[in-house]
Protein backbone atom coordinates (compact mmCIF):
# COMPACT_ATOMS: atom_id res chain seq x y z
CA UNK A 1 0.00 0.00 0.00
CA UNK A 2 1.08 3.48 -0.54
CA UNK A 3 0.07 6.73 -0.42
CA UNK A 4 1.72 10.61 -0.75
CA UNK A 5 0.09 13.63 0.98
CA UNK A 6 1.13 17.24 1.21
CA UNK A 7 1.60 19.80 3.98
CA UNK A 8 1.05 23.29 2.81
CA UNK A 9 -0.13 25.84 5.31
CA UNK A 10 -1.91 27.58 2.44
CA UNK A 11 -4.21 24.39 2.35
CA UNK A 12 -6.09 25.50 5.70
CA UNK A 13 -9.41 24.25 6.27
CA UNK A 14 -10.24 25.65 9.79
CA UNK A 15 -9.26 26.56 13.03
CA UNK A 16 -9.01 23.91 15.27
CA UNK A 17 -11.77 24.93 18.04
CA UNK A 18 -10.65 23.26 21.27
CA UNK A 19 -14.25 22.21 21.90
CA UNK A 20 -13.77 19.73 19.23
CA UNK A 21 -12.39 17.89 21.95
CA UNK A 22 -15.20 17.50 24.52
CA UNK A 23 -16.70 14.77 26.15
CA UNK A 24 -19.79 13.52 27.69
CA UNK A 25 -21.33 12.60 31.22
CA UNK A 26 -24.72 11.39 31.41
CA UNK A 27 -26.88 10.12 34.42
CA UNK A 28 -26.62 6.50 32.85
CA UNK A 29 -25.03 3.15 34.06
CA UNK A 30 -21.91 3.91 36.37
CA UNK A 31 -20.77 7.01 34.68
CA UNK A 32 -21.60 8.90 37.14
CA UNK A 33 -21.98 6.86 39.99
CA UNK A 34 -19.18 4.42 40.62
CA UNK A 35 -17.73 6.21 37.62
CA UNK A 36 -16.52 9.86 38.76
CA UNK A 37 -17.89 9.89 42.10
CA UNK A 38 -17.38 6.92 44.76
CA UNK A 39 -17.28 7.86 48.29
CA UNK A 40 -15.21 5.33 50.24
CA UNK A 41 -13.04 4.56 47.21
CA UNK A 42 -9.48 4.55 48.18
CA UNK A 43 -8.65 7.35 45.70
CA UNK A 44 -11.62 9.69 46.64
CA UNK A 45 -11.29 13.14 47.81
CA UNK A 46 -13.25 14.94 50.03
CA UNK A 47 -16.27 15.14 47.54
CA UNK A 48 -16.46 11.79 46.72
CA UNK A 49 -14.45 12.11 43.84
CA UNK A 50 -11.93 9.84 42.64
CA UNK A 51 -8.78 11.55 41.83
CA UNK A 52 -7.29 8.39 40.26
CA UNK A 53 -10.49 9.25 37.75
CA UNK A 54 -9.65 13.03 37.54
CA UNK A 55 -6.15 12.54 36.75
CA UNK A 56 -6.99 10.16 33.85
CA UNK A 57 -9.41 13.22 32.99
CA UNK A 58 -6.99 15.74 32.42
CA UNK A 59 -4.76 13.68 30.54
CA UNK A 60 -7.44 12.79 28.45
CA UNK A 61 -7.49 16.95 27.52
CA UNK A 62 -11.42 17.05 27.47
CA UNK A 63 -12.67 20.76 26.70
CA UNK A 64 -16.04 20.89 27.13
CA UNK A 65 -18.23 17.93 28.91
CA UNK A 66 -22.06 17.53 28.14
CA UNK A 67 -24.68 16.88 30.88
CA UNK A 68 -26.87 15.44 31.78
CA UNK A 69 -28.01 13.22 29.11
CA UNK A 70 -28.73 12.02 26.40
CA UNK A 71 -31.79 10.16 26.51
CA UNK A 72 -31.77 10.74 30.34
CA UNK A 73 -32.51 14.45 30.10
CA UNK A 74 -36.23 14.11 28.35
CA UNK A 75 -37.09 12.50 32.09
CA UNK A 76 -34.71 14.65 34.23
CA UNK A 77 -36.32 17.24 36.62
CA UNK A 78 -33.21 19.68 36.98
CA UNK A 79 -34.70 20.98 40.43
CA UNK A 80 -34.36 17.38 42.22
CA UNK A 81 -30.79 17.38 41.64
CA UNK A 82 -30.22 20.62 43.56
CA UNK A 83 -30.51 21.48 47.64
CA UNK A 84 -30.03 19.20 50.33
CA UNK A 85 -29.05 15.68 49.48
CA UNK A 86 -30.77 14.27 52.08
CA UNK A 87 -34.12 16.20 50.28
CA UNK A 88 -33.61 14.97 46.98
CA UNK A 89 -35.54 12.39 45.77
CA UNK A 90 -35.24 9.56 44.29
CA UNK A 91 -36.71 8.92 40.45
CA UNK A 92 -37.45 6.56 37.98
CA UNK A 93 -35.21 6.51 34.80
CA UNK A 94 -37.21 5.21 32.22
CA UNK A 95 -34.26 5.94 29.25
CA UNK A 96 -32.37 3.66 31.17
CA UNK A 97 -34.54 1.69 33.10
CA UNK A 98 -32.63 2.60 36.27
CA UNK A 99 -33.15 4.33 39.67
CA UNK A 100 -32.07 7.91 39.73
CA UNK A 101 -30.84 8.95 43.26
CA UNK A 102 -30.07 12.50 42.61
CA UNK A 103 -26.70 12.52 44.84
CA UNK A 104 -24.73 14.05 42.50
CA UNK A 105 -26.31 17.22 40.52
CA UNK A 106 -25.78 20.89 38.97
CA UNK A 107 -23.56 22.13 41.36
CA UNK A 108 -21.72 18.70 42.61
CA UNK A 109 -21.03 18.36 38.77
CA UNK A 110 -19.52 21.89 38.52
CA UNK A 111 -17.30 20.90 41.52
CA UNK A 112 -16.47 18.10 39.70
CA UNK A 113 -15.61 20.40 36.63
CA UNK A 114 -13.27 22.94 38.27
CA UNK A 115 -11.17 19.85 39.51
CA UNK A 116 -10.89 18.31 36.01
CA UNK A 117 -10.72 21.94 34.12
CA UNK A 118 -13.22 21.48 31.75
CA UNK A 119 -16.36 23.61 30.33
CA UNK A 120 -20.06 22.74 30.89
CA UNK A 121 -22.24 22.47 28.33
CA UNK A 122 -25.88 21.81 29.62
CA UNK A 123 -28.57 20.09 27.76
CA UNK A 124 -32.44 21.10 29.04
CA UNK A 125 -35.37 18.96 28.72
CA UNK A 126 -37.37 19.22 25.30
CA UNK A 127 -39.20 15.59 26.00
CA UNK A 128 -41.16 16.05 28.53
CA UNK A 129 -41.02 19.75 29.64
CA UNK A 130 -41.09 23.07 27.92
CA UNK A 131 -39.69 26.61 27.47
CA UNK A 132 -40.37 27.43 31.36
CA UNK A 133 -38.59 24.59 32.71
CA UNK A 134 -35.76 25.90 30.67
CA UNK A 135 -35.86 29.83 31.26
CA UNK A 136 -35.89 28.31 35.08
CA UNK A 137 -32.79 26.40 34.50
CA UNK A 138 -30.93 29.10 32.61
CA UNK A 139 -31.99 31.50 35.35
CA UNK A 140 -30.76 29.27 38.16
CA UNK A 141 -27.63 28.96 36.24
CA UNK A 142 -26.57 32.46 35.08
CA UNK A 143 -28.41 35.10 36.94
CA UNK A 144 -26.14 36.32 39.07
CA UNK A 145 -28.79 37.11 42.48
CA UNK A 146 -31.98 38.95 43.35
CA UNK A 147 -34.87 36.44 42.19
CA UNK A 148 -36.04 33.79 42.97
CA UNK A 149 -34.04 31.06 41.61
CA UNK A 150 -30.44 32.73 41.29
CA UNK A 151 -31.27 33.44 45.07
CA UNK A 152 -31.69 29.92 45.62
CA UNK A 153 -28.97 28.84 43.82
CA UNK A 154 -27.18 31.30 46.26
CA UNK A 155 -29.13 29.58 49.33
CA UNK A 156 -27.60 26.15 48.01
CA UNK A 157 -23.99 27.30 48.24
CA UNK A 158 -23.15 28.97 45.17
CA UNK A 159 -22.92 32.68 45.20
CA UNK A 160 -21.33 33.54 41.64
CA UNK A 161 -23.33 32.14 38.87
CA UNK A 162 -22.54 28.76 37.32
CA UNK A 163 -22.32 31.22 33.56
CA UNK A 164 -22.94 28.22 31.34
CA UNK A 165 -22.39 29.28 27.97
CA UNK A 166 -23.21 26.06 25.70
CA UNK A 167 -26.76 24.92 25.72
CA UNK A 168 -28.44 21.60 24.10
CA UNK A 169 -32.33 21.80 22.84
CA UNK A 170 -33.63 18.94 24.15
CA UNK A 171 -31.26 15.44 22.91
CA UNK A 172 -32.40 12.87 19.83
CA UNK A 173 -36.09 14.47 19.32
CA UNK A 174 -36.05 12.70 16.24
CA UNK A 175 -35.49 9.07 17.89
CA UNK A 176 -38.77 6.99 18.57
CA UNK A 177 -36.95 6.11 21.65
CA UNK A 178 -37.05 9.21 23.12
CA UNK A 179 -39.28 10.71 25.66
CA UNK A 180 -41.71 13.39 24.09
CA UNK A 181 -40.41 12.46 20.73
CA UNK A 182 -41.50 14.78 17.93
CA UNK A 183 -41.94 15.26 14.13
CA UNK A 184 -40.01 17.90 12.94
CA UNK A 185 -41.93 20.57 12.80
CA UNK A 186 -43.14 20.50 16.44
CA UNK A 187 -39.79 20.23 17.39
CA UNK A 188 -38.75 22.72 15.71
CA UNK A 189 -41.09 25.33 16.70
CA UNK A 190 -40.30 24.51 20.75
CA UNK A 191 -37.13 24.27 20.17
CA UNK A 192 -37.42 27.89 18.05
CA UNK A 193 -39.46 29.38 21.26
CA UNK A 194 -36.92 27.83 23.82
CA UNK A 195 -34.23 29.10 21.76
CA UNK A 196 -35.40 32.91 21.49
CA UNK A 197 -36.82 32.81 25.49
CA UNK A 198 -33.12 31.82 26.22
CA UNK A 199 -31.62 34.51 24.45
CA UNK A 200 -34.03 36.78 25.83
CA UNK A 201 -32.99 35.83 28.93
CA UNK A 202 -29.49 35.59 28.33
CA UNK A 203 -28.10 36.80 24.64
CA UNK A 204 -24.83 35.25 25.40
CA UNK A 205 -25.83 31.56 25.40
CA UNK A 206 -24.86 29.44 22.31
CA UNK A 207 -27.55 26.66 21.43
CA UNK A 208 -27.19 23.55 19.88
CA UNK A 209 -30.33 22.21 18.23
CA UNK A 210 -30.85 18.75 17.67
CA UNK A 211 -30.51 17.48 14.60
CA UNK A 212 -30.64 13.65 13.41
CA UNK A 213 -29.36 10.55 15.89
CA UNK A 214 -27.68 9.05 13.36
CA UNK A 215 -27.46 9.93 9.05
CA UNK A 216 -29.31 6.31 9.00
CA UNK A 217 -32.37 7.74 10.17
CA UNK A 218 -35.53 7.84 7.93
CA UNK A 219 -36.02 11.23 8.38
CA UNK A 220 -32.29 12.15 7.74
CA UNK A 221 -31.73 15.17 5.50
CA UNK A 222 -35.81 16.24 5.95
CA UNK A 223 -35.21 16.43 9.72
CA UNK A 224 -32.79 19.01 9.39
CA UNK A 225 -34.42 21.03 6.68
CA UNK A 226 -37.25 21.27 8.68
CA UNK A 227 -36.11 21.79 11.66
CA UNK A 228 -34.02 24.46 10.88
CA UNK A 229 -36.25 26.09 8.46
CA UNK A 230 -38.47 27.24 11.84
CA UNK A 231 -34.71 27.89 14.10
CA UNK A 232 -32.11 28.67 11.66
CA UNK A 233 -32.19 32.11 13.02
CA UNK A 234 -32.24 31.05 16.91
CA UNK A 235 -29.32 28.83 17.16
CA UNK A 236 -25.82 28.46 16.63
CA UNK A 237 -25.41 24.66 15.81
CA UNK A 238 -27.32 21.75 14.77
CA UNK A 239 -26.57 18.53 16.31
CA UNK A 240 -24.73 15.03 14.88
CA UNK A 241 -24.93 11.62 16.57
CA UNK A 242 -22.97 9.12 15.25
CA UNK A 243 -22.12 5.93 16.66
CA UNK A 244 -20.24 2.66 14.22
CA UNK A 245 -19.32 -0.76 15.48
CA UNK A 246 -18.09 -4.18 12.96
CA UNK A 247 -21.01 -5.82 11.98
CA UNK A 248 -21.20 -9.46 10.66
CA UNK A 249 -17.55 -9.75 11.30
CA UNK A 250 -17.03 -7.05 8.14
CA UNK A 251 -14.08 -5.73 9.21
CA UNK A 252 -13.00 -4.01 6.72
CA UNK A 253 -16.60 -1.75 6.31
CA UNK A 254 -16.08 -0.78 9.76
CA UNK A 255 -12.55 0.26 9.12
CA UNK A 256 -14.39 2.97 6.75
CA UNK A 257 -16.34 3.65 8.99
CA UNK A 258 -15.28 7.84 8.98
CA UNK A 259 -16.21 8.12 5.35
CA UNK A 260 -19.71 7.48 6.33
CA UNK A 261 -19.06 10.25 9.08
CA UNK A 262 -17.69 12.49 6.33
CA UNK A 263 -20.45 11.78 4.20
CA UNK A 264 -22.71 13.03 7.45
CA UNK A 265 -21.10 16.19 8.29
CA UNK A 266 -20.99 17.45 4.25
CA UNK A 267 -24.99 16.16 3.84
CA UNK A 268 -25.81 18.40 7.56
CA UNK A 269 -23.48 20.94 6.13
CA UNK A 270 -24.92 21.04 2.41
CA UNK A 271 -28.53 21.41 4.10
CA UNK A 272 -28.19 24.07 6.91
CA UNK A 273 -26.69 26.22 3.70
CA UNK A 274 -29.55 25.38 1.55
CA UNK A 275 -31.37 26.68 4.94
CA UNK A 276 -29.24 29.57 4.82
CA UNK A 277 -30.04 30.41 0.71
CA UNK A 278 -33.84 30.07 0.94
CA UNK A 279 -33.68 32.38 4.44
CA UNK A 280 -31.92 34.88 2.63
CA UNK A 281 -29.74 34.56 5.48
CA UNK A 282 -25.98 35.96 6.61
CA UNK A 283 -25.56 33.62 9.51
CA UNK A 284 -23.77 30.83 8.88
CA UNK A 285 -25.22 27.46 11.17
CA UNK A 286 -21.77 25.13 12.67
CA UNK A 287 -22.26 21.34 13.41
CA UNK A 288 -21.84 20.44 17.02
CA UNK A 289 -20.73 16.67 16.79
CA UNK A 290 -22.17 16.11 20.63
CA UNK A 291 -21.86 12.48 20.23
CA UNK A 292 -19.97 9.99 18.52
CA UNK A 293 -17.79 6.84 19.31
CA UNK A 294 -17.97 3.27 18.62
CA UNK A 295 -20.87 1.71 20.06
CA UNK A 296 -21.75 -2.39 20.27
CA UNK A 297 -25.48 -1.22 20.09
CA UNK A 298 -26.54 -4.80 19.07
CA UNK A 299 -24.89 -6.06 22.24
CA UNK A 300 -26.96 -3.17 24.16
CA UNK A 301 -29.95 -4.06 22.93
CA UNK A 302 -29.57 -8.30 23.26
CA UNK A 303 -27.53 -8.52 26.68
CA UNK A 304 -28.01 -5.34 28.39
CA UNK A 305 -31.21 -4.24 28.47
CA UNK A 306 -33.41 -4.03 31.84
CA UNK A 307 -36.62 -4.77 31.85
CA UNK A 308 -39.54 -5.39 34.83
CA UNK A 309 -41.97 -3.30 36.92
CA UNK A 310 -39.68 -4.05 40.30
CA UNK A 311 -36.49 -4.22 38.63
CA UNK A 312 -34.69 -0.17 38.50
CA UNK A 313 -31.15 -1.02 39.63
CA UNK A 314 -29.13 1.99 40.60
CA UNK A 315 -26.05 2.66 38.22
CA UNK A 316 -26.12 -1.01 36.76
CA UNK A 317 -23.41 -2.12 34.24
CA UNK A 318 -24.37 -0.59 31.07
CA UNK A 319 -23.31 -0.05 27.83
CA UNK A 320 -19.51 -1.52 29.15
CA UNK A 321 -17.80 -1.66 26.08
CA UNK A 322 -14.22 -3.08 25.98
CA UNK A 323 -12.59 -1.36 23.12
CA UNK A 324 -10.45 -3.54 20.78
CA UNK A 325 -7.31 -1.97 18.55
CA UNK A 326 -9.35 -2.17 15.54
CA UNK A 327 -11.84 -0.04 17.62
CA UNK A 328 -9.21 2.50 18.65
CA UNK A 329 -8.10 2.61 14.82
CA UNK A 330 -11.99 3.56 13.85
CA UNK A 331 -12.24 6.29 16.64
CA UNK A 332 -8.77 7.85 15.52
CA UNK A 333 -10.49 7.64 12.30
CA UNK A 334 -13.29 9.48 13.55
CA UNK A 335 -11.14 12.38 15.17
CA UNK A 336 -9.83 12.74 11.79
CA UNK A 337 -12.62 13.25 10.10
CA UNK A 338 -13.73 15.75 12.42
CA UNK A 339 -10.61 17.84 12.20
CA UNK A 340 -10.83 17.14 7.94
CA UNK A 341 -14.19 19.72 8.33
CA UNK A 342 -12.88 22.16 11.32
CA UNK A 343 -14.63 24.96 9.15
CA UNK A 344 -17.99 23.48 10.19
CA UNK A 345 -17.98 20.85 12.96
CA UNK A 346 -17.04 23.32 15.90
CA UNK A 347 -18.13 21.26 18.58
CA UNK A 348 -17.97 17.84 19.51
CA UNK A 349 -18.18 15.72 22.74
CA UNK A 350 -17.04 11.96 22.76
CA UNK A 351 -19.85 9.89 24.10
CA UNK A 352 -19.19 9.11 26.79
CA UNK A 353 -16.56 9.48 29.37
CA UNK A 354 -15.91 6.78 32.30
CA UNK A 355 -18.05 3.38 31.89
CA UNK A 356 -20.52 3.89 29.30
CA UNK A 357 -19.05 3.56 25.93
CA UNK A 358 -16.27 5.10 27.52
CA UNK A 359 -12.33 5.40 26.74
CA UNK A 360 -11.66 5.17 30.96
CA UNK A 361 -13.06 2.20 33.13
CA UNK A 362 -13.10 1.91 36.59
CA UNK A 363 -14.19 -1.07 39.22
CA UNK A 364 -15.76 -0.22 42.47
CA UNK A 365 -12.97 0.12 45.20
CA UNK A 366 -10.24 -1.35 42.66
CA UNK A 367 -8.42 0.30 39.74
CA UNK A 368 -9.37 2.92 36.55
CA UNK A 369 -7.48 2.13 33.31
CA UNK A 370 -7.08 3.70 29.91
CA UNK A 371 -9.26 1.66 27.41
CA UNK A 372 -7.58 1.18 23.70
CA UNK A 373 -9.51 4.14 22.72
CA UNK A 374 -7.99 6.83 25.48
CA UNK A 375 -4.75 6.56 23.15
CA UNK A 376 -6.01 8.78 20.18
CA UNK A 377 -7.91 11.11 21.90
CA UNK A 378 -5.51 11.49 24.42
CA UNK A 379 -2.46 12.55 21.85
CA UNK A 380 -4.91 14.06 19.57
CA UNK A 381 -6.34 16.67 21.85
CA UNK A 382 -2.93 17.45 22.33
CA UNK A 383 -1.23 17.93 19.17
CA UNK A 384 -4.38 19.21 16.83
CA UNK A 385 -3.53 22.74 17.54
CA UNK A 386 -3.81 25.92 14.96
CA UNK A 387 -5.26 25.00 11.75
CA UNK A 388 -6.60 21.86 10.22
CA UNK A 389 -4.80 21.07 6.85
CA UNK A 390 -6.08 19.53 3.60
CA UNK A 391 -3.23 17.19 3.02
CA UNK A 392 -4.48 16.74 -0.88
CA UNK A 393 -4.19 12.91 -0.15
CA UNK A 394 -3.59 10.73 -3.34
CA UNK A 395 -3.49 6.83 -1.85
CA UNK A 396 -4.67 3.25 -2.92
CA UNK A 397 -8.39 1.80 -2.36
CA UNK A 398 -9.85 -1.02 -1.56
CA UNK A 399 -13.31 -2.14 -1.46
CA UNK A 400 -16.13 -2.06 1.11
CA UNK A 401 -19.62 -3.96 0.90
CA UNK A 402 -21.00 -0.87 2.84
CA UNK A 403 -19.12 1.95 1.64
CA UNK A 404 -17.90 1.09 -2.03
CA UNK A 405 -14.38 1.66 -2.89
CA UNK A 406 -12.29 3.75 -0.07
CA UNK A 407 -9.23 5.07 0.07
CA UNK A 408 -6.80 2.49 2.31
CA UNK A 409 -4.82 5.73 3.79
CA UNK A 410 -6.93 8.53 5.47
CA UNK A 411 -4.75 11.85 7.46
CA UNK A 412 -5.06 14.89 8.04
CA UNK A 413 -2.84 17.59 9.60
CA UNK A 414 -3.01 20.61 12.01
CA UNK A 415 -0.38 23.69 11.48
CA UNK A 416 0.25 25.64 14.72
CA UNK A 417 2.24 29.05 13.38
CA UNK A 418 3.07 30.75 16.70
CA UNK A 419 4.66 27.31 17.82
CA UNK A 420 5.62 26.63 14.30
CA UNK A 421 4.90 23.03 15.11
CA UNK A 422 2.97 20.60 12.73
CA UNK A 423 0.86 17.31 13.32
CA UNK A 424 -0.17 14.54 11.05
CA UNK A 425 -2.59 12.15 11.93
CA UNK A 426 -2.90 9.21 10.19
CA UNK A 427 -4.45 5.25 9.56
CA UNK A 428 -3.94 2.86 7.69
CA UNK A 429 -7.13 0.70 6.91
CA UNK A 430 -5.30 -2.23 5.12
CA UNK A 431 -6.22 -5.44 7.18
CA UNK A 432 -2.91 -7.31 6.13
CA UNK A 433 -0.41 -4.92 4.20
CA UNK A 434 1.80 -1.95 5.78
CA UNK A 435 1.43 1.07 3.90
CA UNK A 436 4.54 3.42 2.59
CA UNK A 437 2.98 6.83 3.12
CA UNK A 438 5.43 10.11 1.81
CA UNK A 439 4.74 13.72 2.73
CA UNK A 440 5.79 16.49 1.12
CA UNK A 441 6.96 19.22 3.57
CA UNK A 442 8.59 21.59 0.73
CA UNK A 443 6.47 24.10 2.09
CA UNK A 444 7.65 24.06 5.31
CA UNK A 445 10.88 25.95 5.90
CA UNK A 446 12.08 23.46 7.57
CA UNK A 447 10.65 20.26 9.87
CA UNK A 448 11.83 17.54 11.69
CA UNK A 449 10.44 14.13 13.45
CA UNK A 450 10.50 15.08 16.81
CA UNK A 451 8.07 12.62 17.45
CA UNK A 452 5.85 9.61 15.92
CA UNK A 453 3.34 7.56 17.92
CA UNK A 454 1.31 4.35 16.26
CA UNK A 455 -1.20 1.88 17.78
CA UNK A 456 -1.71 -1.47 16.27
CA UNK A 457 -1.17 -4.85 17.40
CA UNK A 458 -0.65 -8.07 15.91
CA UNK A 459 -4.21 -8.72 17.17
CA UNK A 460 -6.12 -6.51 16.18
CA UNK A 461 -8.59 -7.82 18.85
CA UNK A 462 -6.36 -7.07 21.54
CA UNK A 463 -8.05 -5.01 24.39
CA UNK A 464 -7.09 -3.47 28.08
CA UNK A 465 -8.80 -5.23 30.63
CA UNK A 466 -9.15 -5.00 34.78
CA UNK A 467 -7.04 -8.16 35.08
CA UNK A 468 -4.51 -6.62 31.99
CA UNK A 469 -4.82 -3.42 32.15
CA UNK A 470 -1.63 -2.18 29.73
CA UNK A 471 -1.76 -5.11 27.04
CA UNK A 472 -2.62 -2.23 24.15
CA UNK A 473 -0.75 0.97 24.27
CA UNK A 474 1.13 3.35 22.04
CA UNK A 475 4.29 2.48 20.54
CA UNK A 476 7.55 4.90 19.14
CA UNK A 477 7.20 4.86 15.43
CA UNK A 478 10.71 4.64 14.52
CA UNK A 479 10.35 4.12 10.68
CA UNK A 480 9.99 7.92 9.98
CA UNK A 481 13.00 9.70 8.51
CA UNK A 482 12.69 13.29 6.71
CA UNK A 483 14.89 13.53 3.64
CA UNK A 484 14.81 16.84 1.04
CA UNK A 485 11.75 17.74 2.63
CA UNK A 486 9.88 14.97 2.70
CA UNK A 487 9.40 12.14 5.46
CA UNK A 488 8.80 8.47 4.70
CA UNK A 489 6.76 6.45 7.29
CA UNK A 490 5.56 3.03 6.93
CA UNK A 491 2.32 2.29 8.95
CA UNK A 492 1.59 -1.14 10.13
CA UNK A 493 -1.83 -2.96 8.82
CA UNK A 494 -4.57 -1.59 11.12
CA UNK A 495 -2.84 1.32 13.00
CA UNK A 496 -3.57 5.08 13.61
CA UNK A 497 -0.48 7.23 13.89
CA UNK A 498 0.31 10.96 15.07
CA UNK A 499 3.46 13.05 13.72
CA UNK A 500 4.70 15.48 15.77
CA UNK A 501 6.67 17.82 13.47
CA UNK A 502 8.82 20.47 14.88
O1 LIG B 1 -24.65 7.82 24.57
C1 LIG B 1 -25.66 6.88 24.81
C2 LIG B 1 -27.00 7.31 24.25
O2 LIG B 1 -26.90 7.34 22.86
C3 LIG B 1 -27.49 8.68 24.61
O3 LIG B 1 -28.16 8.73 25.81
C4 LIG B 1 -28.44 9.00 23.48
O4 LIG B 1 -28.52 10.37 23.24
C5 LIG B 1 -27.90 8.21 22.32
O5 LIG B 1 -28.88 7.45 21.71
Amino acid sequence: VSARLTIDPQFAVGAVNPRLFGSFVEHLGRCVYDGIYEPGHPSADADGFRTDVIELVKELGVSTIRYPGGNFVSGFRWEDSVGPKEQRPHRLDLAWHSTETNEIGMHEFSTWLEKVGSELMLAVNLGTRGTLEALDLLEYSNIRSGTELSDRRAAHGRVEPFGVKMWCLGNEMDGPWQLGHRSADDYGKIASQTAKAMRQLDPSVELVVCGSSSAHMPTFGEWERVVLTHAYEDVDYISCHAYYEEKNGDLDSFLASATDMDHFIESVVATADHVKAVNGSAKTINISFDEWNVWYLERFHNVDKIEGLDNWPKAPRLLEDTYSVADAVVFGNLLISLLKHADRVTSASLAQLVNVIAPIMTEPGGPAWKQTTFFPFALTSKLAKGVALDVRLDADKYSTDAYGAVPLIDAVATYDADAAATSVFLVNRSRTEEATVTIDLTALDSAIVLDAQTLSDADVYAKNTLNDPNRVGLHPNKSAVVRDGVVEITLPPVSWTALNLG
